[in-house]
């Protein structure tokens, strides 16, 4: 389980009054490494979301059969990523990220819970019950042969 505390962290607006960057590039780009998942993403969304695709073996996930989940998680992203088959070729995958203190969220089969302070989610990933007040990040899913990739919405 992965979990941040964001009591500590400095949103993106505030960073950047604060360091006097106007954008200067390179230089900063560590610094912002740090500020994902605790500052406001341009929709609103606290959310973090993929640096780019990720793209894996739809076998290694193990969810062949319908109503099955499973989850992955890959080098270029903090959070594990759940994935669940609906049906043939009916995939869904969601960032496992609670934007309350940012622990990671499980499935349980009609929805999602998180196991930090009960925040819960229909199946859907709707929020249903805080103290988390967003629904989980949905993705994209695209399934070519054996390659299963997620994006950003
Ligand atoms: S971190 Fe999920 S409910 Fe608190």
């Amino acid at each position: 389980m992965s979990k941040t505390d964001c009591s500590t962290c400095t949103s993106r607006r505030s960073f950047l009054a604060s360091s006097g960057v106007a954008f200067a590039g390179l230089a900063a780009a560590p610094a912002f490494a740090t500020l994902q998942g605790c500052g406001e993403n341009e929709d609103g969304s606290t959310i973090p979301p993929l640096s780019a695709p990720i793209t894996v073996s739809l076998r290694s996930l193990n969810i062949s059969a319908a109503s099955s989940d499973s989850s992955f998680a890959d080098s270029s992203y903090p959070y594990k990523i759940i994935v669940r088959h609906n049906g043939e070729s009916q995939y869904q995958a969601w960032s496992s990220y609670c934007n309350h203190e940012g622990c990671e969220v499980d499935y349980v089969g009609t929805g999602f819970d998180c196991p930090c302070h009960g925040a819960t989610w229909n199946a859907q990933g709707v929020l249903k019950t805080g103290p988390a007040t967003e629904g989980l990040l949905q993705f994209v899913v695209s399934v070519s042969g054996d390659n299963f990739t997620v994006s950003n919405p």
